[in-house]
């Protein structure tokens, strides 16, 4: 990155969050929403599409493959499915940015391609583990090259028969499963993945949406190879991972009072409103229904007094996204709260745990990393932390959760290295000072 590009948080201290808003679509559905649109016959009509780098990256390499897609305007977006089999040798390199979700499920889409292709990424992807897609798309019979680390760029040689395979995850990774899973359609037979605890599981819900037969019996996921995508309307909900600053936010800030519409409510993904309760916030549930599939609603949260917990290790996989956002919770609780089991925050785009401990100690938070988490003594509600001076390391999720740290903070937090924001939540400081946090850009 260079200076041009980094972007700065200045956040005064104090205030509360109140309203209603709607935050960004949901950045695990708007990938899918193009790959699966993509692979289907006929058009699949997306609405609620996340316009952020991270799925616009996804969008651009379907284009590359000689995908025709509308759009996005204001959410909307138009995919002219070209088929399982439809897709064209892209001339260059597909470059997916920091996006570690189009990385590794375009590594299972085009390991079963009859064309050669090149993924890359920018500096944080290329650091992160790709021999756990790489590893499983080999024992298919794909022809997959590595750097020497096992990390991207990936040269995909296409034009290799598939093989079902049966395989036990490593580790709880929905990017893994629906990497092997999306290769099964490419594979003779019938592939499984089975996971060591659930995880997010829109891909097979979409499949399923789209008219591909996919069985789940526990925690094993199948799909026959050979099989037909349908389009289909497909909504996309809000994003509790983008909710998530501001569940914390106006948990943490007294007199708080706001409500999130349209949220996406999958159980794989509910882990951090199971958290946030645990620790003794208020949030209400309203308005529960289903779109295409998928659960939403709207959540209520008004501000409470938190406490420290032991985290439970089950809900670790379902609020994986959530943790940056759940540290500045703890920090601002009262007493100490425990994370365990959760070394996979090592390796998101970045080393989420310490980097996190990092900028809480700047602010005057005791806050240890652990190989596998951290233990944080919380504050005294309302008064806790900074001033300060933080930097994300690139990091959009870090990023914003430091700007809701400032709601319980004495004095300005400002943060370093906040373009990132764009890749998951692109209208974020414009709806944040819309609830009443006082956030500048520089
Ligand atoms: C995602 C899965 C998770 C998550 C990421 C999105 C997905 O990654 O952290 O932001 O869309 O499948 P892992 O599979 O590495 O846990």
């Amino acid at each position: 990155m260079n200076a041009a590009t980094n972007i700065r948080f200045h956040v005064a201290p104090g205030g509360a969050l109140t309203g209603r808003i709607r935050v960004a679509g949901d950045k695990s559905i708007s990938h899918r929403a193009i790959m699966l649109g993509a692979l289907a016959e006929g058009i699949t009509e997306i609405s609620g599409f996340l316009e952020g780098e991270d799925s616009l990256a996804t969008l651009t390499a379907f284009r590359a493959m000689g995908v025709t897609i509308e759009g996005p305007y204001d959410g909307s977006v138009r995919v002219h499915g070209v088929g399982l089999h439809g897709l064209r040798a892209p001339s260059e390199p597909l470059y997916v940015g920091n996006s570690g979700t189009s990385m590794r499920l375009l590594a299972g889409l085009l390991a079963g391609q009859a064309f050669d292709s090149v993924l890359t990424g920018d500096a944080s992807l290329s650091q992160r583990p790709m021999r756990r897609v790489t590893e499983p798309l080999a024992e298919m019979g794909a022809h997959i090259e590595t750097t020497a680390g096992g990390t991207a760029p990936l040269t995909i040689h296409g034009g290799q028969r598939l093989q079902a395979i049966r395989y036990a995850l490593p580790m709880a990774s929905a990017q893994v499963k629906s990497c092997v899973l999306l290769a099964g359609l490419y594979a003779q037979g019938r592939t499984c993945v089975t996971e060591p605890a659930p995880t997010r599981d829109h891909t097979e819900r979409m499949l399923r949406g789209l008219g591909y037969p996919v069985e789940v019996h526990g925690a094993t996921a199948c799909v026959p190879g050979g099989g037909q995508l349908y389009a289909a309307p497909i909504d996309v909900p809000a994003d509790i991972s983008s909710a998530a600053f501001f569940l914390v936010g106006a948990s943490i800030a007294p007199g708080s009072d706001l409500v999130l519409e349209h949220v996406g409510m999958n159980p794989t993904r509910t882990g951090v409103i199971d958290i946030l309760r645990a620790m003794g916030a208020d949030i209400e549930v309203l308005n529960e229904g289903e779109v295409g599939g998928e659960l939403v609603a709207d959540l209520r949260v008004r501000a409470a007094r938190l406490r420290g917990i032991d985290i439970p290790p089950e809900l670790v996989p379902l609020a994986i996204d959530e943790f940056p956002a759940l540290f500045v919770a703890a920090a601002c609780a009262t007493g100490r709260t425990v994370l365990t089991g959760a070394e996979e925050l090592r390796v998101k785009e970045s080393d989420r745990i310490q980097v996190m401990a990092d900028g809480l100690q700047v602010l005057g938070i005791d806050a240890r990393p652990t190989p596998d988490g951290m233990i944080i003594e919380g504050g005294t509600p309302g008064n806790t932390l900074g001033p300060g001076r933080i930097d994300s390391r690139g990091d959009h999720r870090i990023a914003m959760s430091f700007a809701m740290a400032a709601l319980c903070a004495g004095g300005p937090i400002d943060i370093d290295d906040c373009a990132n924001v764009n890749t998951s939540f692109p209208h974020f400081v414009a709806l944040a000072r819309a609830t009443g946090l006082d956030i500048r850009q520089g």
